[in-house]
């Protein structure tokens, strides 16, 4: 797993490996607008401030995922031990 720090709120969440980042979010009261939960519709893309994600979706292009500025939260997670969003 791996902690999710949102900037502007402030909120931090410890992220399992059985639970989405849009789930934890959403369970420590940061709704994020979601649709399908599945990578492939775009909605959830949240802007990265820090750390590394492991993008797992089917929005981005190899450059938008090279360049790691942004990711779609319902099913991309993170290589480092922290994730800082813009949220
Ligand atoms: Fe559709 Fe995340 S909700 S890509």
């Amino acid at each position: 797993g791996f902690e999710v720090t949102c900037k502007a709120s402030g909120t931090r969440v410890f992220v399992g490996p059985d639970v989405s980042v849009l789930d934890a979010l959403s369970d420590a009261g940061v709704q994020v607008p979601n649709s399908c939960q599945e990578g492939v519709c775009g909605t959830c893309e949240t802007k990265v401030l820090g750390g590394e994600p492991e993008h797992r979706d089917f929005v981005l292009s190899q450059a938008e995922r090279d360049a790691g500025e942004t990711m779609m939260i319902c099913v991309s997670r993170c290589r480092s031990a922290e994730l800082v969003l813009d949220l």
